[in-house]
């Protein structure tokens, strides 16, 4: 069996909302310390639903493929929704990953919540932090 799964393959090759969002109005960057990849999610919230979603990934093909999916499963979403995307939905929807590369997919999960965050603390509304990765305790620091 091919390590990669053809939608692994797909969104790597042919990466969907690549790009800035110039009047983003969310913007959150997650790194992971272990292999050094860097993801930016840009988001364009309106009304609590995310009108547009931009990313820009510096890193292996799992996780420009994980960002890209991740994009398309949030777009035009409300944001109680985006919010409960797990990095276990992004592999799913790429037909899985290998164990090695799981982590890859978690940087897409933390960049759209730090995103989120950002929206938020921008705009002063209030939101429950234990729904937020601290950033001394995100996932992908457990996962090597
Ligand atoms: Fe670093 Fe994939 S190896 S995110």
């Amino acid at each position: 069996m091919a390590l990669y799964s053809e939608k692994v393959m797909d969104h790597f090759r042919h990466p969907r909302n690549v790009g800035v969002l110039e009047d983003a109005n969310g913007i959150g960057e997650v790194g992971n310390p272990v292999c050094g990849d860097i993801m930016k999610i840009y988001l364009k919230i309106e009304n609590d639903v995310i009108e547009d979603v931009k990313f820009e990934t510096f890193g292996c093909g799992s996780a420009i493929a994980s960002s890209s999916m991740a994009t398309e499963l949030i777009k035009g979403k409300p944001l109680a929704e985006a919010l409960t995307l797990t990095n276990k939905a992004v592999t799913e929807a790429l037909d899985g990953l290998p164990a090695h590369k799981l982590h890859c997919s978690v940087l897409a999960e933390e960049a759209i919540k730090k995103a989120v965050q950002n929206y938020y603390d921008n705009n002063g509304i209030e939101y429950d932090r234990s729904q937020f990765p601290a950033e001394e305790d995100c996932a992908h620091c457990h996962l090597k």
